[in-house]
């Protein structure tokens, strides 16, 4: 395992063969040591850990001379109660430890899980709460699982209230998460198992799982709500295999993620320009899958956030710093919940195909480099995926302050989708990422507007 600490180290601080990176990546290893050193030396006021974590985004952007538009995790006037954080942080909660089923049922809603295999040979798992009313497909983003949509709790989770509405929830689960982690030949052990990106999630995970719901329900037509990596996968699919867009009614997105070189993740800014670089070195050194609980993490932890219990709290989850929520809408109450769920695991290909985009400004297959292009697209270059062709009424919700989906990149995509697509802003500005899954107002700022547009399918 000394492969996985050399690599992970070495994209944030050059700690372990750093002369090798140096050679390769200057300018970005340089930016890397000087916010080691920026750490060290309390640039951040140290002394207040708390404060230092919020500030961690700024200056990481300020020294990546962006500076002037990453949206901080609060606004100046949102007071964060450090105590009463920490407070209701170490309250016991039993929701943080049981799993989908169980906790779906403690709040007395049946739960099932179906089984789907995928062309290519992926068992996935399907979670649904079964209802009488029309099929909806809930598809989370990367990281995720079907937990997503029900750990921001009965109130609020989306599960609950497409449920209580009489939808017929069903909520996927992509390959190599934790809930699909099984091949009909292949283990997850084996570095074969790991080699997708989202691409294969949208060709092959998507169409299985729509499919496996028409047979279910015997309803031709589908509901689809995506979130983040669950939109990209859908664009994907819907641009590879038209013929799905008549299976799918209405499709929202929850910040949609295609385009992403206006990203303002200071976390993406940082890595996407070595993506490629890193996973081409996590593959050789046997990476592939993106592993949550690792070294990676634990130098996130103490180089940029500090020590302390908070710092604990919120940065033990890198996530949380790579697609940013507002702690506005954080129901604290709720996070140990939320960390008990997520992430759920991914493959280093899927942040590398990401990181593809950010820097190549398109929404693009897979970069096998000029030979591996010829051999699987006949062209040097990836091809862009033909959003053209989709079909499917749209709807994009997106939010100003968005770390992953900037406005920007989500007017782009909107443009090259059918004239029926319509954008949906939400109402509040410092409005981030996770938000669309876990915020404390979401029933007023997504559902009552997302309730709407199911009603007109
Ligand atoms: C916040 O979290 C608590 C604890 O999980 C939950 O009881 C409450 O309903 C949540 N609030 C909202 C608005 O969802
Ligand atoms: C949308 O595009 C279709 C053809 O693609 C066209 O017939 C229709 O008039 C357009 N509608 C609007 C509102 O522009």
């Amino acid at each position: 395992m000394l492969g996985v600490k050399c690599v992970l180290l070495l994209t944030l601080t050059a700690a372990c063969q750093g002369n090798f990176l140096d050679s390769m990546f200057p300018s970005l290893m340089q930016t890397v040591r000087r916010l080691g050193d920026d750490f060290k030396q309390g640039a951040l006021g140290i002394s207040d850990k708390f404060v230092s974590l919020f500030k961690v985004p700024k200056h990481i952007s300020s020294r990546l001379g962006k500076e002037d538009n990453v949206p901080p995790l609060m606004r100046t006037n949102d007071k964060v109660d450090s105590g009463r954080i920490l407070a209701e942080y170490l309250l016991d909660k039993e929701d943080a430890y049981l799993d989908i089923m169980q906790l779906v049922r403690k709040y007395q809603y049946a739960i099932e899980t179906h089984t789907v295999t995928t062309k290519d040979g992926y068992v996935l798992t399907m979670h649904r709460i079964p209802r009488s009313g029309s099929p909806v497909f809930l598809m989370h983003g990367i990281l995720g699982s079907a937990d997503d949509f029900v750990i921001a709790g009965v109130e609020t989770g989306l599960a609950y209230l497409l449920a209580r509405e009489g939808y017929d929830v069903w909520m996927g689960n992509a390959r190599g998460n934790k809930h699909s982690r099984r091949h009909v030949r292949m283990s997850p052990s084996e570095a074969a198992f790991w080699d997708f990106s989202w691409h294969e999630i949208g060709y092959y995970d998507l169409p299985a799982m729509i499919d496996y719901i028409q047979d279910e329900t015997r309803q031709a037509r589908i509901k689809y709500i995506g979130h983040s990596q669950g939109t990209t996968a859908f664009f994907v699919m819907a641009s590879d295999k038209p013929e799905y867009s008549e299976k799918i009614s209405v499709m929202i997105a929850l910040s949609p993620v295609a385009y992403m070189s206006n990203a303002k993740s200071p976390m993406i800014r940082l890595l996407a320009p070595g993506s490629n670089f890193i996973h081409s070195v996590s593959k050789a050194l046997g990476v592939h899958e993106f592993l949550p609980d690792n070294n990676f993490v634990k130098i996130l932890k103490h180089v940029m956030c500090g020590h302390g219990p908070l710092a604990e709290i919120f940065c033990t989850n890198n996530m949380l710093l790579v697609a940013g929520f507002s702690f506005a809408q954080m129901n604290v109450s709720n996070f140990p919940v939320l960390l008990g769920h997520f992430p759920s695991g991914a493959s280093a290909k899927q942040f590398a195909h990401y990181g593809q985009g950010v820097v190549s400004r398109r929404f693009e297959k897979f970069d096998y480099g000029t030979v591996g292009n010829k051999k699987r697209y006949a062209q040097i270059n990836p091809p862009g995926y033909a959003l053209e062709k989709i079909e499917v009424p749209i709807y994009l919700f997106y939010a100003e302050a968005d770390w992953l989906a900037h406005p920007t990149d989500v007017q782009r995509l909107f443009l090259r989708l059918p004239n029926t697509t319509q954008l949906y802003k939400v109402a509040f500005e410092p409005f981030n990422h996770l938000d669309f899954l876990y915020a404390k107002d979401f029933k007023k700022l997504i559902y009552e507007k997302l309730r709407e547009c199911l009603l007109m399918y």
